[in-house]
């Protein structure tokens, strides 16, 4: 569903992402690890196009997108939920959700289901972003990323500052979406557990570079764990 081929990137004369490759499989989770600062969401930002590629490829569901904008990608099937959630504080549960499908026709619904995935939402619908704890923003800055019906769903540290219990809840929706087998998921993360238990494939970065990749049950073997202990 994703392809990533040899992509470089630079911040000034910061050489950040260097010759980066990999692929993300429908039906498939990949998790992404690193410690802090190796590149992780830069790396999440080019594939979105909110920071631009030196060379390389990116090539999704069979057509290079590396030269499209960030509204077109959304608009060919790529969701992006940012680290730190980004949810718009003044406007409602309800609005933010309309927020992601602001590319579709003004008539388009917004999917029952995903008060299905997240039933907090339904309760809390006429509820400001800003009043929610930091987990269902989380939660809701994932429906509005799958409100669209995105073929490859993008996650930046979905964990991060989040209650143990909706970590849970938010794995089983992932290893859900997963297996609908519909959807690619690219999993950025540096919670080592919940990685492990969600990956199929895994890729560990460090300074800009892959260091190491496998399949997600191998991961323990491979000695991820040490290798990204902070
Ligand atoms: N907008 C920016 N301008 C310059 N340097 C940046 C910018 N954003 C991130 N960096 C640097 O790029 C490197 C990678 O950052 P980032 O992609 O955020 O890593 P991660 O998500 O893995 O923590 C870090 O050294 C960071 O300081
Ligand atoms: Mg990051």
């Amino acid at each position: 569903m994703l392809t990533v081929k040899n992509i470089h990137q630079y911040y000034g004369g910061s050489h950040i992402l260097r010759d980066l490759s990999f692929e993300a499989r429908l039906g498939k989770v990949t998790v992404l690890l690193g410690r802090n600062g190796v590149g992780k969401t830069t790396l999440l930002k080019s594939l979105m196009g909110l920071v631009p590629i030196k060379s390389g490829s990116i090539e999704f569901d069979g057509q290079p997108i590396q030269k499209k904008t960030p509204y077109d990608r959304a608009r060919a099937g790529m969701g992006f939920v940012p680290q730190g959630r980004e949810i718009f504080a003044r406007l409602t549960v309800e609005e933010n959700l309309r927020m992601g499908l602001a590319y579709k026709s003004g008539s388009t619904p917004i999917p029952a289901e995903l008060f299905e995935l997240f039933p907090v939402l339904k309760q809390m619908i006429h509820r400001r972003g800003g009043d929610l704890s930091g987990g269902q923003q989380q939660q809701l800055a994932i429906a509005r990323a799958l409100a669209p019906k995105p073929k490859l769903l993008i996650l930046d540290e979905p964990t991060e500052g989040i209650q143990p219990s909706i970590i849970k809840d938010i794995g089983r929706v992932i290893r859900m979406l997963a297996d609908r087998g519909d959807m690619a998921i690219v999993l950025c993360e540096q919670y080592y557990d919940f990685a492990q238990e969600l990956a199929d494939d895994y890729l560990v970065m460090e300074r800009g570079e892959v260091i190491a990749r496998g399949l997600g049950k191998d991961m323990e073997a491979d000695g991820v764990r040490q290798l990204v202990a902070i």
